[in-house]
């Protein structure tokens, strides 16, 4: 992928026209892009249940993310304005410094058979040790695949949880899903080693008494924190505030340290991250729901709500970071079912899950940069007001000749609902 100057200002086939230079698609593609008419809706309907018809979000660009090496146009999909703009103007100007530096520091994901046991735990442990490769080996098929693309069940661990809740104990088994996100991976595998153990318990010679023994679920964990991506950007001080203003990074980085200490503000900022997360998350057809829950939970994991992002001012170098729990995926799943999703890998140069996380990543800070630099300097509304302003004429069902008068006539003024209905009323 190249880097692109003026992109925003293009049309929207010329956009289209760069974008299918740059992936050697047909022309005749990306046109039905437009309606979003790619999707087989017999295939979306095979999805989800009781499914009447679609329901259509915008899909954008935002050109010129230099990841560590590499170059990429990153497909969102959001309805929020500013959102891909704010994207793709920092990726622009971090491209000036090096652009991000992505690293996924590991990939581990885990699921749970919870289970109660009213017996003695001694018992409990002895079964466990002696079964253990019986339990591991009665996945062996279901893993044949993931292990031969490097992956599969990497550990399986008897956790004692009654100082939690009395008679609780977990069986904890630690994944590698290579480029899935594995959910029906590992959920499959805990059912069955779950069953199995309670095959085994029924057996005289057992060490354990099944009538002791419930089983109550088998479920993966969408806290992911050991599936984590590290993403930076640094650059000198002097650098960054000749472009945004003297004293822009002190600022900034206060800014920073208040989302750290205040759980009103933390969350805002926090979704102001998830912004760019979710937008590249839903646009390759990733879990949404699993990507946000994590987000917010690592969040806390000092204990309180905090920012996800740090700033460091120091030694005259300014410095912006993340880790995120990210578990997505770029086989499988909807990436290959939906017709968008598997396009949205194809111009990003479908990537592997641990490239995709990087990029996701790297999309987060970028928004949170946006976002931040705004917030302390011109404040937020003045960007979001121009589409705003677009929304409420669309609203009011103004004339294409209505909405050009309107743009310049509220170029320099506030925009509100009453303002632009009362323009509407004498234009
Ligand atoms: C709006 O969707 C996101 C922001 O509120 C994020 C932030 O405040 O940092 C602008």
């Amino acid at each position: 992928m190249n880097q692109v100057s003026g992109f925003s200002k293009l049309n929207k086939e010329q956009k289209i026209e760069w974008i299918q230079n740059m992936t050697g698609r047909d022309l005749s593609y990306f046109e039905k892009f437009d309606a979003g008419i790619i999707a087989d809706q017999k295939r979306l309907e095979e999805l989800s249940e009781n499914t009447i018809g679609n329901f259509h979000m915008p899909y954008g660009l935002a050109p010129n993310f230099l990841i560590n090496d590499d170059i990429y146009c990153v497909p969102m999909v959001i309805e929020e304005s500013s959102v891909v703009a704010a994207a793709s103007k920092a990726a622009k100007f971090w491209m000036n410094f090096g652009g991000f530096k992505a690293k996924v520091v590991s990939k581990t994901k885990v699921g749970h058979v919870h289970f109660t046991y009213e017996g003695y735990a001694g018992d409990l442990e002895e079964f466990f040790e002696i079964h253990k490769q019986d339990l591991l080996d009665e996945v062996k098929s279901f893993c044949e695949n993931m292990e031969k693309r490097g992956g599969g069940v990497r550990s399986i661990d008897l956790i004692d949880k009654c100082h939690a809740l009395d008679n609780y104990y977990q069986l904890e088994l630690t994944f590698d899903t290579c480029d899935a996100m594995g959910a029906n991976f590992i959920n499959t595998v805990l059912e069955t080693i779950a069953a199995k153990m309670l095959l085994i318990s029924r057996n005289k010679y057992s060490s354990i008494d099944e009538d002791k023994l419930k089983i109550n679920m088998s479920i993966l964990s969408n806290y992911t924190p050991n599936c984590n991506v590290h993403v930076s950007v640094s650059a000198n001080v002097d650098q960054i505030d000749e472009k945004f203003g003297q004293g822009f990074c002190k600022d900034f980085k206060r800014a920073i340290d208040i989302a750290k200490v205040d759980i009103s503000r933390a969350v805002t900022h926090n979704k102001g991250i998830m912004n760019g997360v979710d937008a590249v998350i839903l646009a390759t057809g990733n879990d949404f729901r699993s990507v946000e829950a994590c987000a917010h939970s690592y969040a806390s994991r000092s204990g309180r709500y905090r920012s996800l992002s740090s700033c460091s001012v120091y030694d005259g170098k300014f410095t912006f970071e993340m880790s995120l729990p990210l578990s997505v995926g770029t086989v499988g799943g909807l990436t290959s079912l939906h017709p968008m999703a598997k396009e949205s890998l194809h111009i990003m140069g479908n990537p592997n899950s641990d490239k995709l996380m990087k990029i996701c990543a790297a999309v987060g800070l970028a928004q949170n940069f946006g976002a931040v630099s705004s917030l302390v300097t011109t404040g937020i509304q003045k960007g979001h007001m121009k589409m705003h302003l677009l929304n409420i004429l669309n609203q009011l069902e103004a004339t294409s000749m209505q909405i050009e008068e309107a743009k310049k006539y509220f170029a320099d003024k506030i925009v509100s609902f009453s303002s632009v209905r009362d323009f509407l009323k004498v234009h």
